[in-house]
């Protein structure tokens, strides 16, 4: 007669020998691994994150009453799992996939295990699409596509989160799955996030995954597979698209930094264990494009990371850098002197390219780079100099012109067919003369008067994201009934 072991059942007890801070030694199990769940007493629960010679090294991720010398540790033989499903959109969970907004439980169509391993390259395809993060410079001149994984990186308080936000806020209507992963980042921040998410009801489409500094250490560190989790179950069981905000990858670096002290591994560069590198490649290769016959679902990851003083080449930054295919550098000057979005477009760039734009897109702003970075270049060169030619003047008015086009309030995400319509616009001289101070005001007034009389070429806009000549020939004849009186 068959003998049929059901794994899922089998259990296995050991004890506590020792409690040092979140990280708790265990006795007596011998076929764990790591990466598993453990119960600690009564309903403590920790994840087994190594080994030494004498003991089984279990990080706390949930401490519910005191632990000590002796309790019983139980392990069921099986990976740590976490409970997904569609009922996830519009709440806040914690990193064991538990409800922290006080709405009651959730309803789960399944477990996913949070140390899956990424699809490997055979099923997956090449980006073929535009994610829309309505945030003009960086679908003018560093489009995102579909499946690419792209760095956020900036020093504090340069506007790395709104980056973040406001392609979340674009993509209501998209069909896209929304996570926002906190890590390790203060209570008024995530309130802060809440309050946008709030605004904008993005929980229509969006889930936060959330460890505070104030979370235990270990859920610090589990949170973002738990929010990968959470959005691999939308991209691989649902075949649609999900866009992933880690926010922040230092703050993560940091928890794995102090659980590796506390586990009493080698400490490497600055002071960060040797596997540093691996723990948050490992992370990013689930972002991805899934092939057709693998449903063809996506997952976008924009991670953050906060540098020191402009210090993107410190080692956080530098290897995430290494990883992602692409970075929007936000600049701290570029802030201060009131350029916001702050970034830096010398310093950002998209890997993938323009192959996911719009050919709308692609056309009218191959150029735009070009001509931002040459104006800032002249920008710099005249500074010190007093009195320049008629010439370079007029041509510095229209690189502020050009500037103020590019700027954007946080919050306002701006579609895509609006941003073309505004660089045909530019192409036509529509700006020529215009004060930089009014740059902002006409090129609104001017897309209201195209959504308003020609609705049918927006649309259609949107439908072929090509410049036909019909599209062409309406913009033109807008731009040439545009008066400013009607501003
Ligand atoms: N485009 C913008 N226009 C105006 N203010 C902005 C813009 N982006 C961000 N801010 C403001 O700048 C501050 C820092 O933004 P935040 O996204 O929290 O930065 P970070 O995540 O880099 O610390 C916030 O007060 C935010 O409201
Ligand atoms: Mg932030």
């Amino acid at each position: 007669m068959a003998f049929k072991i059901n794994l899922l059942q089998l259990k296995e007890h050991g004890s506590v020998a020792e409690i040092r801070q979140d990280v708790v030694n265990v006795i007596g199990l011998t076929n764990c691994m790591n990466g598993q769940m453990v119960t600690i007493g009564e309903s403590s629960r920790g994840v087994i994150v190594g080994f030494d010679a004498d003991y089984v090294l279990v990080l706390l991720v949930k401490q519910t009453g005191a632990i000590k010398p002796g309790d019983k540790v139980t392990t069921t033989i099986d990976e740590f799992q976490v409970p997904v499903g569609d009922a996830f959109t519009g709440r806040i969970i914690n990193a064991l996939g538990e409800p922290i907004d006080g709405n009651g439980p959730i309803k789960e169509t399944r477990r996913w295990p949070i140390f899956n391993i990424a699809p490997t390259v055979l099923e997956r395809v090449p980006l073929d699409d535009v994610l829309q993060t309505g945030v003009k410079m960086v679908d003018m001149t560093l489009p995102v596509g579909k499946g690419q994984r792209m760095l956020i990186l900036g020093d504090r308080m340069t506007g790395k989160t709104s980056v973040g936000l406001d392609a979340m806020i674009n993509q209501k209507n998209e069909g896209v799955i929304c996570i926002y992963s906190c890590i390790g980042k203060s209570e008024a921040a995530l309130n802060k996030v809440i309050e946008v998410f709030n605004t904008h009801n993005i929980w229509e489409y969006g889930i936060i995954v959330a460890a505070t500094a104030a979370d235990p250490m270990g859920q610090q560190y589990l949170s973002p597979y738990v929010a990968a989790s959470v959005g691999e179950y939308f991209t691989h069981e649902k075949n649609m698209d999900v866009l992933l905000v880690f926010d922040d990858f230092t703050k993560h670096a940091w928890a794995y930094r102090q659980i590796s002290l506390l586990l009493e591994r080698a400490p490497g560069r600055d002071a960060y264990p040797g596997d540093i590198f691996y723990i948050h490649s490992q992370l990013v290769e689930r972002a991805g494009k899934m092939k057709e016959e693998r449903g063809g679902g996506s997952m976008t990851h924009l991670p953050i990371v906060e540098t020191l003083e402009g210090d993107f080449a410190g080692y956080i930054p530098s290897n995430i850098i290494s990883m992602t295919d692409g970075q929007i550098y936000l600049n701290a000057s570029l802030f201060g002197e009131g350029f916001k979005p702050a970034i830096d477009m010398g310093l950002s760039v998209s890997r993938i390219g323009s192959k996911v734009q719009w050919p709308a897109m692609k056309k009218q702003s191959s150029m735009l780079k070009m001509d931002y970075i040459r104006h800032k270049e002249l920008e710099k060169m005249t500074r010190i100099k007093a009195g320049v030619s008629e010439a370079v003047e007029e041509r510095l008015q229209k690189g502020r012109c050009l500037e103020e086009l590019l700027k954007q309030n946080e919050n306002e995400p701006v579609p895509l067919q609006e941003q073309v319509m505004i660089l045909h616009a530019l192409e036509k001289g529509f700006l020529q003369g215009t004060a930089p101070r009014d740059v902002s005001r006409k090129l609104s007034a001017f897309v209201a008067q195209v959504k308003n009389r020609r609705p049918e070429i927006v649309q259609s806009l949107i439908d072929t994201k090509t410049m036909t000549e019909e599209i062409k020939e309406a913009l033109d004849e807008q731009l040439s009934q545009f008066s400013d009186t009607a501003v």
